[in-house]
């Protein structure tokens, strides 16, 4: 799956499913914008991208910040001409309990990150996709579609959220020859429950039907394929990965 002359941004490229999908994206050749906030985690997989000899840059970014949002699209375009595929991946989760009050805190930030973030980076990178008839691809989980528990319900409402914009999206975009797809994961064993204060680990001790946890790569894999011309005729889809967890809701 060669994406040589392709132009790629990758958001929340400094660890788990974007680190692995930056690094795969340079290895077939593509230009890689790799986003994040942590400047040093950036260089680590910066390091790996350039033993796979991709082009590549480092854009330090909080994207649900407007300025840098724009910044990103801007400082990708200028260095490499174009863009043809936007991978929304920057994501983070949090507890919030509405008897405990702390509820609408966590709903804000979550929101800001997980959806805003993403409707203004979408609408940036639109013209600029319209003119590569190129993609998006939207991390989201199965969160968006089973309440996973009930203290992560701001995160369920943003992956849902998400899924929606997905094929709304698609929906508006379809016309200018510009795709858009998610992919909703399972646990997957990233930094993303130790980053939110959990337990070290926890992803690898959750049971799923099929006894495994995927690791990112999985995922990355998937993203690379529909963002190829291999999946030109899919958009507005929402592919799901997680080693069977979905099929508890039919217990
Ligand atoms: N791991 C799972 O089990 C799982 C399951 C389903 C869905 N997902 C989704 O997969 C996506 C990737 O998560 P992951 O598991 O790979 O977690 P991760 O290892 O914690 O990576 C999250 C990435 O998002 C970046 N990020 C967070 N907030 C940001 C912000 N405001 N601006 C820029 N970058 C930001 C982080 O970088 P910095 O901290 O350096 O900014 C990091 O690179 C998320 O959308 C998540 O919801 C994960």
């Amino acid at each position: 799956m060669s994406f040589s002359g392709k132009v790629v941004i990758v958001t929340g490229a400094s660890s788990g499913i974007g680190a692995a999908v930056a690094v795969m994206f340079c290895k077939e050749g593509a230009s890689v914008a790799l986003v994040a906030r942590n400047e040093k985690k950036l260089m680590d997989v910066s390091v790996k991208c350039s033993l796979v000899g991709g082009k590549h840059i480092i854009i330090k970014a909080d994207v649900s910040n407007d300025e840098d949002a724009k910044r990103i699209i801007s400082e990708t375009v200028t260095k490499f001409g174009q863009l043809d595929v936007l991978v929304n991946n920057a994501g983070i989760i949090a507890f919030g309990s509405i008897l405990e009050g702390t509820i609408l805190e966590t709903y804000d930030k979550i929101m800001k990150i997980n959806l805003r973030a993403i409707v203004h980076l979408t609408m940036l990178a639109a013209p600029h996709l319209v003119k590569t008839k190129g993609n998006i691809i939207n991390i989201s989980s199965i969160a968006g579609s089973i309440v996973v528990d009930s203290f992560f319900s701001a995160y369920c409402c943003s992956k849902a959220g998400l899924d929606h914009f997905t094929r709304s999206t698609a929906a508006e975009l379809a016309a200018s020859g510009v795709r858009v797809n998610a992919i909703s994961p399972g646990p997957v064993v990233t930094d993303i429950f130790d980053n939110a204060g959990f337990t070290p680990d926890l992803v690898s001790k959750l049971q799923t039907p099929l006894g495994r946890v995927s690791q990112s790569e999985e995922i990355a894999d998937l993203i690379l394929y529909l963002a190829s011309d291999k999946a030109n005729g899919i958009t507005g889809s929402n592919i799901v990965s997680d080693n069977g967890c979905m099929l508890h809701m039919l217990k």
